[in-house]
């Protein structure tokens, strides 16, 4: 599935409509590059959960815990370094209260895991690439 944003508001949206068909134990990647909109589309996946929590790139908190009808456990792993820091992430423990969006999500292995892709295509253009949908 792929839909061209044009607009910080439509990849909102569409990150919304994601957010609505989360359940808990659902993880999703994101990937694309800095300014691409990974944040914007968390932004809209938490309204889906129906949490109000202000949704911010947690660039100096590895998670941040948006409580909804789901959990939202927003991850970005921009600035982890090492693979010791990716184990004590607990995404086990995050998947099994809520769902989780991953920020950077190709620095990770999920096994069943859906993978959104997110490319600038100039101007506020965007690319929201599903390559590989919920499991559900
Ligand atoms: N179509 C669009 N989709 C998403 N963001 C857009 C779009 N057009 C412009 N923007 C702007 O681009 C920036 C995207 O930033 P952000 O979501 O933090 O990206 P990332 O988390 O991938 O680094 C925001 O300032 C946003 O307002
Ligand atoms: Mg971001």
């Amino acid at each position: 599935m792929d839909l061209v944003s044009s607009s910080a508001a439509e990849t909102e949206r569409a990150g919304m409509l994601l957010g609505e068909r989360l359940h808990a134990g659902d993880v999703v990647l994101l990937t694309g590059e800095l300014g691409a909109g990974k944040t914007t589309y968390v932004r809209g996946a938490a309204q889906g959960t129906g949490s109000r929590a202000p949704v911010a790139s947690p660039t100096f908190q590895l998670v941040r815990i948006y409580p909804g009808r789901v959990q939202l456990a927003h991850v970005d792993l921009y600035r982890v370094e090492s693979s010791a820091e990716l184990r004590d992430l607990g995404l086990e423990e995050l998947a099994q209260q809520g769902a989780v969006v991953v920020e950077w999500g190709d620095r990770l292995d999920v096994d069943g895991s859906a993978l959104v892709h997110i490319e600038h295509l100039g101007g506020d253009r965007r690319l929201i690439r599903t390559i590989r949908d919920l499991n559900h």
